[in-house]
């Protein structure tokens, strides 16, 4: 038996993820050993109550509230708490005392990330962060090791669970946008502050930190395009599937090169994509992400994005690493922002897009409709007209590829134009 040299541990949180990595720390010890080449000792865990309910029995003396004590000392810090303060602090006085760090905390990162990058790079000590985006899914560690050496184009997909949750359970069993939504909070799917998940802040937050690691440059909530899914309606999920369509909602991050120059687009919004797409198939509270590369092509990541357990499997990945790095030596490897790119205003990206009209039923409205389209530069690839009972006509126009300024425009000029009584939705199609 090898006598392994012992790190001390310091867990901050022990709610969903941080008692499930308490319980596989104490459960899998002499595995982690092994693996990475230290005795993981879990020194202590910080809770707000000591006496609240856990999901997992741990032994009493381990909890604490005295946060400085448990910190200091520690060789890996494990920050599972959630929030900007005191993780933020707890985090800072971690690397400022030699510890390497470990977090889930996507909004600390979106918000903070290159302060605590910059501290941990004072002092040699790494930061990883593999849970903060898609849950189980390892993706940061691909991007920033597996395809170091490739240069990323683009990467979209779906990082919010709750959301996909909600938006598939109204397309496969018809659920209403409120019942889908009862139904994700009632199996406590949604955040706590719901408006993060609904409003698309958590999708953004996963853009930013993956736009970053991708292109090389510091991208923070600010640089983010951000809509949710609060106007994602029964009846659009229903026009969707008709037209072959599935709605989800999407992060992209991508490069743009164009008469302005070389830029990226980072931004979260409800999109149509199609059924034969892989991402029409990603179903529940799941996650999948497309990792678009010059040299390695697309690639897919799917899992679960969330779920106690199940981000623990990624956290523990980290700790791992920095054991071995702790007891390797050596400096953290830091992140880069060499390239400073611009991000570049949503007026600027380039997609198709379907509208949805609502219009007086008389003759001549057609061309009155495509006479605007002429003149915004839009061009229509498919119309689709149709009346109802109530004698109200709806058309539907599929758009080729036209710039979202040009759109936006156009869209405001139909919602002002006498023929039409209500411009009822406008979609982006992406994935083609
Ligand atoms: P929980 O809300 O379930 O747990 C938070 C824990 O932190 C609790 O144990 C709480 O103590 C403790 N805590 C919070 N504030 C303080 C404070 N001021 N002082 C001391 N202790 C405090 O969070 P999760 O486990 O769900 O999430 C943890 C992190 O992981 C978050 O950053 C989250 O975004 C991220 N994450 C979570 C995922 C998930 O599926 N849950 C998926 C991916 C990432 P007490 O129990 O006493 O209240
Ligand atoms: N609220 C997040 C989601 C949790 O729904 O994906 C995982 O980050």
């Amino acid at each position: 038996m090898i006598d392994h040299r012992t790190l001390r541990v310091a867990l901050l949180g022990a709610g969903s993820v941080g008692s499930q990595v308490a319980r596989l720390l104490r459960e899998h010890g002499d595995d982690f050993a092994e693996r990475s080449g230290a005795r993981l000792e879990l020194a202590g865990i910080l809770v707000r109550d000591l006496d609240a309910p856990r999901d997992v029995d741990l032994p009493r003396e381990l909890l604490t509230t005295d946060a400085e004590s448990l910190i200091v000392g520690a060789d890996i810090v494990i920050e599972l708490m959630g929030g900007i303060e005191p993780a933020r602090t707890h985090i800072l006085t971690a690397l400022n005392s030699g510890a390497d760090v470990v977090t889930g905390n996507k909004a600390l990162l979106a918000q903070h990330g290159p302060e605590i990058f910059d501290a941990a790079d004072q002092v040699g000590a790494s930061v990883s962060y593999e849970a903060a985006v898609a849950g189980a899914i390892p993706i940061i560690r691909p991007l920033k090791d597996s395809l170091a050496g490739d240069r990323i184009v683009r990467i979209f997909g779906i990082v919010n669970g709750s959301t996909n949750f909600i938006l598939d359970k109204m397309d496969r069993e018809g659920l209403s946008a409120e019942d889908a939504q009862r139904l994700a909070t009632d199996l406590g799917y949604l955040e706590a502050d719901p408006t993060l998940d609904l409003e698309g802040y958590d999708a953004a937050q996963k853009a930013a930190i993956l736009a970053s690691l991708a292109f090389h440059t510091e991208v923070s909530m600010d640089d983010v395009h951000r809509e949710g899914i609060e106007s994602i309606t029964a009846d659009m999920i229903e026009g969707a599937r008709r037209a072959g369509f599935v709605i989800k909602l999407l992060a992209i991050c991508e490069r743009l090169a164009d008469a302005e120059g070389e830029a990226i687009s980072v931004r979260v919004y409800p999109a149509l994509i199609s059924r034969e797409h892989p991402l029409a198939t990603v179903h529940g509270g799941n996650n999948a992400v497309f990792v678009e590369s010059e040299a390695a092509g697309p690639l897919m990541f799917y899992g679960a994005g969330a779920g106690g357990v199940q981000t623990a499997s990624a956290v523990l990945g980290d700790v791992v690493s920095a054991a071995r790095r702790h007891i390797a030596g050596g400096v953290g490897v830091g992140e880069s922002a060499r390239q400073s790119l611009p991000t570049a205003e949503i007026g600027r990206i380039s997609t198709r897009y379907q509208i949805t009209l609502e219009v007086s039923d008389e003759q001549g409205v057609l061309a009155v409709i495509a006479g605007i389209l002429n003149d915004g530069g839009v061009s229509a690839a498919t119309v689709e007209q149709t009346v109802d009972d109530e004698g109200t006509a709806r058309i539907v126009i599929g758009t080729h590829t036209a710039r979202e300024q040009a759109l936006g425009d156009t869209v405001a000029r139909l919602a002002e134009s006498d023929v039409v009584v209500r411009v009822a939705s406008v979609l982006r199609v992406e994935g083609e």
